[in-house]
């Protein structure tokens, strides 16, 4: 069987297409959309309309870039959910009509599943069963993974996601969205114990960042009651301890799930995954611990559609085909199994 797919993301800010065929990734194209800069966070309607104007040259990109003409394709995939609506629409129509002008099957692809079979596009693969933290901007997850389609969620977040404790963090400290990049680059120069940020841990593992960035904004009011300047003399500082603070709440969730599963083959999955602190940090952790962990190549880390593809294909070797119909849903539950481990 040599399946030839179009994968088309189109969830958040980034407008992607990818080609498989016969499970290898043969490009990745991302269209990253500028436009939320200034806005704090991503703002839906300009992100829909900047769908619209990047998705057929990245298609058509990715279609010239594989020498393959729509006619070889035997199947469309797209990211149903969760996202945005009006982006999640454009992705999903596009799709829709190149499945019906050729014919072909339409495969519907979680995001969040998507970003842990990010692990499979190149090798060495992590091995069955492992533990994924799947760490974005819209969610937090420690992910029981059994086989390729076989999933269970153990522990999820209650309320903001890391990433999202990143960005309105650095909105607090004045930086542009996105914010996690560049609290991660300031962190380098700055001293992770400046202030000790208090870290919530719930029962269980589930995770809850909604606490610390409050803790990061009465902390800012009142030294600068003492500094104007407070921000500007020690961002750095500010940006390490605070990154330490986020890392520190997810390793602690993700030793627990370790000890109670006994799996030590880890990873991690989504754009905070992308973090230099935590990478570092679980580097030190492993040993101690014995894990063996492994980290995405950047370009699949943050969101792209080669992770679409590689989901798509094992849903095609599985037959798992949509209605033409089908809808794309903001809130897509994650699809789980039932696993008594
Ligand atoms: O997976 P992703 O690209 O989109 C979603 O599905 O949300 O993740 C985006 C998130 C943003 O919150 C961004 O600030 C964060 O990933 N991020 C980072 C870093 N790079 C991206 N957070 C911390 N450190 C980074 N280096
Ligand atoms: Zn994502």
């Amino acid at each position: 069987m040599h399946p030839a797919i179009l994968a088309i993301e189109s969830s958040c800010d980034e407008t992607a297409a990818s080609i498989i065929v016969d499970g290898k990734v043969l490009n990745n194209i991302v269209a990253t959309q500028f436009v939320h800069k200034n806005y704090g966070g991503v703002v839906p309607e300009l992100a829909s309309r900047e769908h619209q104007k990047n998705i057929v040259p990245v298609v058509d990109e990715a279609l010239k870039k594989a020498a393959i003409n729509i006619s070889d394709l035997d199947a469309v995939a797209f990211t149903q959910g969760p996202g945005l609506l009006g982006s999640l629409l454009v992705g999903a129509s596009f799709a829709r009509s190149i499945a019906m002008v050729n014919s072909i099957p339409l495969i519907s692809v979680h995001h969040m599943q998507a970003h842990i079979l990010s692990h499979f596009i190149d090798k060495p693969h992590p091995v069955f069963p492992f533990l994924c933290l799947t760490i974005s901007g819209g969610h937090t997850q420690i992910i029981l993974v059994i086989d390729y389609l076989k999933m269970k969620v153990l522990g999820e977040t209650r309320d903001d996601a890391v990433g999202e404790a990143f960005d309105k963090g650095a909105k607090i400290l004045g930086l542009p969205y996105p914010g996690g990049p560049l609290i991660d680059k300031y962190s380098k120069k700055g001293d992770e114990n400046f202030v000790d940020f208090p870290v919530t841990e719930l029962a269980g593992l589930d995770f809850s960042f909604s606490g610390i960035k409050t803790s990061l904004l009465y902390y800012l009011r009142d030294q600068q009651k003492k500094n104007r300047n407070f921000i500007n003399d020690h961002l750095n500082d500010i940006c390490a301890s605070y990154q330490k603070a986020l890392v520190k709440m997810l390793l602690i969730k993700l030793e627990q799930a370790s000890k109670e599963t006994g799996i030590k083959e880890l990873a991690i999955a989504g754009g905070v995954s992308v973090n230099s602190f935590l990478r570092n940090s679980l580097d030190e952790k492993s040993k101690e611990m014995n894990w063996n962990v492994h980290y995405p190549k950047f370009e699949y880390c943050t969101d792209n559609a080669a992770m679409v593809a590689m989901t798509a294909h094992y849903k095609y070797i599985n037959n798992q085909f949509e209605k033409a119909d089908v809808k794309v849903d903001p809130r897509l539950k994650f699809p789980e199994n039932e696993i008594n481990f």
